[in-house]
């Protein structure tokens, strides 16, 4: 038998999308036509996939996930591209979890047979809400009825199917979120990530807010739509096994994002796509520029997309911290060394944090505060 690689996720960051939503501050771009362009982008990153494998050497495939952006627009003939030259220069470890973000247009849903005779094989579907008027308010170019239509045409078609949410959207009711939130787990995903809105900086909605036509919802009324959030889908079989994602059984967790949370390795490709690799023993945080065109010329100049930074123990230690304590599996101690976590500190943090078979685990009253808990970890 040859001996194990380390592994490796690949993501894949394609930027247009049909138009911009108002909460979304991805780095995106309005899709209008642009088709040299995106012939160029996908040259670029086919290079820059092979660039990537000069860097990182033999390692196994885990996953392959294109972001967004809405890479549901991409051409299926593409995204199959992609897939065969990943899986040609790295060595495919078992079934390889494809992931794709779609947008639920019926447009979009025409096209996930073609996506998944690609090599698709999860779609995480940007459903946001099964209410017309969130929809409206969020800006989607999609109603309810093409939401409802894309589910059911995804669940036909693959194996694997995550839905994402928004919620805490101002005026709306507790009550009425709960009933959604058990509709939408009634429409058979395996797997949902439902988010808070979030105002982003550089967001439209961030400009609402500043000139006082949109209100958030204060941090009392967020917290009470968090607590509901996971109290309905937990009664609906659905595990909380990281703060925003759910999954029907350890199978259906996605494999990608354990990958982020886990501390692994995954290389970033596209413009404004961000990586982690680890090279002779040392841990890199690699970015790529997030203009199209500059990043198209920087891999025909150098053969990749992304600069490379080096962590040193203390970044590496913080990383596995605050992506780990997500999560339902928390963060190895010896993995968090640098980071001197005193029993003292840990102490302050009773009921909030436990250490089991030598990780650091937020519990179920950690996790919703798990801003503080982090904060009062790393200070000082
Ligand atoms: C960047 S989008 C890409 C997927 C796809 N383009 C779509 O819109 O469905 C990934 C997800 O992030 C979430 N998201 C983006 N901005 C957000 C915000 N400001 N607050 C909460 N969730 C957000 C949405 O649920 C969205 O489905
Ligand atoms: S939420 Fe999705 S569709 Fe909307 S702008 Fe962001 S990436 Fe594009």
């Amino acid at each position: 038998m040859s001996p194990q690689k380390s592994a490796l996720g690949v993501y894949i960051h394609w930027p247009y999308c049909a138009r911009i939503c108002p909460y979304c501050d991805f780095n995106v771009v309005r899709d209008r036509g642009r088709t040299e362009q995106k012939r160029a982008l996908t040259a670029a990153i086919l290079a820059d996939l092979k660039g990537h494998a000069a860097l990182t050497g033999p390692r196994d495939l885990v996953s392959i996930f294109f972001g967004g952006g809405t890479p549901s627009l991409m051409d299926p003939d593409d995204v199959a591209r992609i897939i065969e030259v990943a899986r040609g220069l790295w060595t495919p470890a078992g079934a390889v979890e494809v992931s794709l973000e779609a947008n639920p247009t019926d447009a979009e849903a025409s096209r996930f047979s073609a996506l998944e005779r690609a090599g698709v094989n999860r779609l995480s579907l940007g459903m946001q809400s099964l209410d017309d008027r969130a929809l409206g308010f969020l800006g989607r170019d999609h109603d309810a009825g093409a939401a409802r239509r894309a589910i059911d045409v995804a669940g036909g078609v693959f194996a694997r199917l995550s839905v994402d949410l928004i919620y805490a959207l101002p005026g709306q009711a507790l009550d009425d979120w709960a009933r959604e939130l058990e509709t939408v787990a009634s429409l058979g995903p395996d797997h949902i990530s439902p988010y808070q809105l979030t105002i982003e900086p550089g967001a439209a909605f961030h400009r609402a807010v500043l000139r006082g036509t949109l209100v958030p919802v204060d941090a009392d009324l967020g917290a009470d739509f968090y607590e509901i959030t996971q109290a309905v889908l937990e009664t609906v079989g659905f595990e909380a096994y990281e703060v925003s994602n759910h999954a029907r059984g350890v199978q259906a967790r996605s494999r990608h994002n354990l990958i982020y949370w886990r501390g692994e390795d995954y290389a970033g490709v596209g413009p404004g796509a961000h990586g982690r690799l680890t090279l002779a023993g040392e841990r890199f945080a690699t970015t790529t520029p997030d203009a199209i065109g500059d990043y198209i010329d920087r891999v025909s100049r150098e053969g990749t997309g992304s600069r490379n930074q080096q962590l040193d123990a203390r970044e590496v230690a913080l990383e596995r911290l605050l992506m780990g304590m997500r999560t339902v599996e928390g963060a190895p101690m010896a993995a968090m060394a640098a980071l001197k976590l005193s029993k003292a500190r840990l102490s302050t943090l009773k009921g909030l944090v436990v250490i089991a078979d030598g990780r650091l685990v937020a519990t179920r009253s950690g996790r919703p505060v798990l801003d503080r808990v982090l904060a009062e970890l790393t200070s000082g």
